[in-house]
């Protein structure tokens, strides 16, 4: 199902939901659909998880992720720096991350963790 199916979808069985967070669970859906009918199975990681277990290593997440404004292109590019050719992501998780960070960076301020501001 599209991206935009998947919007449609979602708006009709959770019409509380905003439009961001249906936006990003769309993107999401459309990516990982087609493997998550195994419903023994767990979902695969998304743009946030990814996020969180590849981003925090070497540098602030802070400035280096929740601050930054990209497209989806920009977010892909990042991948692309010879100092992030070790970051070990799948194309997939590369799309998934791409997709969920161009909708949900930069975040507001005030919406960040404390313990995330540096
Ligand atoms: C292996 C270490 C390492 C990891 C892991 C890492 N980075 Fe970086 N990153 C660097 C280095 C080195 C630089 C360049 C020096 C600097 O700006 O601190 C950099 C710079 C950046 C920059 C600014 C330059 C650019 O390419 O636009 C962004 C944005 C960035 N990183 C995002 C990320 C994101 C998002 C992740 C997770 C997907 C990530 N980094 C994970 C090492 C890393």
């Amino acid at each position: 199902m599209s991206e935009h199916a998947w919007r449609d979808e979602i708006a009709t069985r959770a019409p509380a939901l905003g439009e961001k967070p249906r936006a990003t669970l769309a993107a999401y859906l459309s990516v990982i659909a087609p493997r998550a009918a195994d419903p023994s199975g767990e979902l695969p990681p998304d743009g946030r998880d990814l996020a969180l277990t590849n981003c925090l290593s070497c540098h602030s997440l802070f400035t280096g992720y929740l601050m930054q404004r990209r497209d989806r292109a920009g977010w892909l590019s990042v991948f692309a720096s010879p100092f992030h050719k070790e970051i070990e992501v799948t194309p997939e998780e590369r799309e998934l991350f791409a997709d969920y960070s161009a909708l949900n960076m930069p975040m507001r301020l005030q919406d960040v963790p404390p313990e995330l501001r540096f």
